[in-house]
């Protein structure tokens, strides 16, 4: 999207519910005055306002909404708004309960709640459909909107997040007859022999439940392919219907690392990307875990559509959803929300304005809490992002990150993987990633996450965990990536199956290209460990090692210790075409990933922009355009001093840094090359 959606602008501001406060006139006049002193710039409005909108069925109620837009938009500040299809009105489940949904043990679900409705119901589709259009005829040219903000958090329910009533499954089924045609090929990408599974007419297949079908996994996946195309296809219809009036772009909010959905498939039908990041800040001292998964959030939300990105929700101060909850801790916010538009970020919005004053959220962090009003921290904090953000947008506009690194994550393999039924049944894809990513992190250089399908020609590595499932002509696009050049990183357990789960036979997809032969995967149980040494250093294997054999001309960089497969390579480096492969066989700790990284990102050429080792918990991204800023930030609680690190100038001060730079606790700043 780019700041050119909002006028040049860094979106501040967020969730903000009007309809809670319609008695109260006076909160609703503090709110905007108190929105001016924290810089707030932008609000979405709508997301949960369908009893509002529509109090009755066919009967819509906009005043309320008109006026404040329009009260907003005389006081410079624009609107996403959202449809409403996150949360039902009661008047449309009492009269068609088909639109609740239905869970895998076939029960519907009784009316309340949210996110739960069925995106197959032809009557949930027409519903919102007559709701977005309305709404589209009458704000969708207003000057204040400039972003529709589809649904919330799409499959964002319990279990699944599927439904599983009859229409689901008769489009489920419709699906199947359109993927493969004939039973015959279905039986056959699902192994349906096995265990007498057999299909002989269409009708006979289920979704998946935990008293049914719940152990094929040629099934499963094709099932959450389905959950996807569905959604997808919902939204899609409500994208239809808010664009019929308005030329506004469209976005729906995604979500950390979220598994029921394949988000590279639903983000193609969105303009922006944006997403709801709620780190466990001060979960302990130890604040890098939760940068580190909230740094890979954001990338993974640039690097869908390699563009900046919105953080559409965010907490100000606290969640009220974990076991316990802590408030953040001064500066953390502001570094929190300045870590978002480091990694590609045009915004820092909130989950919320103001805290409802009854019901499940009115313990979650707000901009603007029950007491206290402008006069509390969390809104002083606040208020100093807004006048930051509207301090740095003119550096940032224009600016995109292009980092030379990529990591394949992929949904598809995420479903596979951790329903393979072994080696181990507690495979965590997300951690395996995360190891990877953190060791990029900790040494200052971004990373793109990409799906299988994309290309790799811009990136000089590309690392590729646990790639369990190989979907067709993968293989071979990698073999393509590393002959002409470049690095693959590929780890136990890659390459074992198929698009529909079907195990490869003969030879691994990628033998010639990694230069090794698998032959068994152990999941050794306690007094079983293994290690290596690599490069003069010992480390120790986690719970897989794999058995792999080295080719003749494979160079066999760490070898097991123990057991019977001692000597079998642990690490190996082969090269094929102008590129080189390599295979970590083994599971392994953030040790081992930090040496073996630091070798390859120096013969890639990748560092961190300050040239020099970052100390634990600081990192630097880039963005950049005409000019490039990059951001260091600090997610100690203590001061650091980075020394030799050549001239810079503080972006924001103007201040000259001479071959240092002193960080504050919790702290960013973002510096250019002098005299750039
Ligand atoms: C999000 C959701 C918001 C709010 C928030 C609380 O997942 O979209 O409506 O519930 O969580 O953290």
């Amino acid at each position: 999207m780019g700041t050119h959606m909002t006028g040049g602008r860094l979106l501040h501001g967020g969730d903000y519910n009007p309809e809670q406060w319609l008695e109260r006139p006076e909160i609703l006049e503090e709110d905007i005055i108190l929105m001016k002193e924290a810089g707030i710039n932008c609000v979405t409005l709508g997301v949960f306002s369908w009893s509002m909108l529509e109090p009755e069925e066919g009967r819509y109620d906009f005043a309320w909404l008109a006026e404040r837009i329009d009260r907003l938009y005389e006081n410079g500040i624009q609107v996403i708004l959202a449809t409403p299809s996150g949360a039902m009105p009661h008047w449309l489940t009492q009269k068609y309960p088909e639109v609740m949904q239905v869970q895998e043990d076939e029960k519907r679900n009784l009316p309340g709640l949210r996110h739960n409705f069925c995106y197959t119901s032809p009557v949930m589709r027409e519903k919102i459909r007559r709701m977005d259009l309305e709404l589209s005829r009458r704000f969708g040219k207003h000057s204040a909107v400039i972003l529709w903000h589809i649904s919330n958090e799409l499959g964002g329910n319990w279990g699944d997040g599927a439904c599983h009533c009859e229409q689901c499954q008769s489009a489920f089924r419709e699906w199947l007859r359109q993927k493969y045609h004939t039973l015959e090929e279905l039986n056959h990408a699902w192994w349906n022999r096995f265990w007498s599974h057999v299909y002989t007419d269409w009708e006979q297949i289920h979704s998946p439940a935990p008293h049914g079908e719940a152990l094929s996994h040629g099934l499963k996946l094709d099932w959450k392919r389905f959950v996807t195309e569905q959604m997808t296809d919902f939204c899609r219809g409500e994208i239809y219907a808010v664009r019929k009036y308005s030329n506004r772009p469209v976005t729906t909010n995604f979500m950390d690392f979220f598994k029921n959905l394949n988000y590279h498939r639903l983000q193609s039908c969105l303009n922006v990307i944006s997403w709801d990041s709620y780190p466990q800040w001060h979960a302990s001292k130890d604040e890098v875990p939760a940068a580190v998964r909230a740094a890979a959030g954001h990338s993974m939300m640039r690097s869908m559509k390699k563009q900046p990105f919105l953080l559409m929700e965010s907490t100000p101060s606290c969640v009220n959803w974990r076991s316990f909850n802590p408030v953040k801790r001064p500066g953390m916010h502001m570094l929190s929300s300045m870590q978002a538009i480091a990694h590609g970020s045009d915004s820092v919005l909130y989950f919320q304005w103001r805290k409802s004053r009854g019901a499940y959220e009115k313990f979650h962090g707000a901009v603007v809490d029950h007491r206290n009003g402008g006069a509390a921290r969390t809104f002083r904090e606040v208020s100093e992002v807004g006048e930051r953000l509207a301090a740095v947008q003119g550096l940032i506009e224009g600016t995109v990150n292009r980092p030379g690194a990529a990591i394949v994550f992929d949904w598809e393999n995420w479903w596979a993987l951790e329903d393979a039924s072994g080696p181990r049944l507690d495979l965590d894809y997300v951690s395996e990633v995360l190891k990877h990513y953190q060791v990029f992190w900790e040494q200052g250089v971004d990373v793109d996450f990409v799906s299988m399908d994309e290309a790799f020609e811009s990136y000089r590595i590309v690392c590729a965990p646990v790639n369990y499932l190989y979907r067709k002509g993968y293989a071979e696009r990698v073999r393509a990536y590393v002959e002409s050049g470049s690095c693959y990183v590929s780890t136990w357990f890659s390459g074992v199956a198929d698009d529909t789960d079907l195990c490869f036979t003969g030879h691994h997809p990628l033998e010639d290209v990694l230069g090794i032969l698998p032959e068994e995967i152990d999941a050794p149980g306690e007094g079983f460990e293994n290690g290596f040494v690599y490069q003069g250093a010992h480390y120790s294997t986690g719970r897989i090692c794999e058995i792999v054999h080295a080719a003749a001309d494979t160079q066999v960089l760490a070898a097991y210790e123990q057991d019977f497969y001692a000597g079998c390579p642990a690490v190996a480096r082969h090269s094929f075409g102008q590129g080189t492969g390599y295979y970590v066989a083994a599971e392994t700790g953030l040790d081992f990933l930090r040496a073996f990284y630091q070798e390859l990102l120096s013969e890639a050429g990748l560092h961190s922009p300050l040239g020099v080792p970052l100390p634990y918990g600081v990192t630097t991204a880039v963005r950049s355009g005409e000019r490039e800023i990059v951001f260091v930030m600090n997610f100690r609680q203590e001061n650091v001093s980075l020394q030799g690190i050549g001239d810079w100038e503080d972006a924001e001060t103007g201040e000259i840094c001479r071959d240092r730079l002193e960080l504050g606790g919790f702290s960013l700043k973002m510096i250019r090359r002098k005299g750039a």
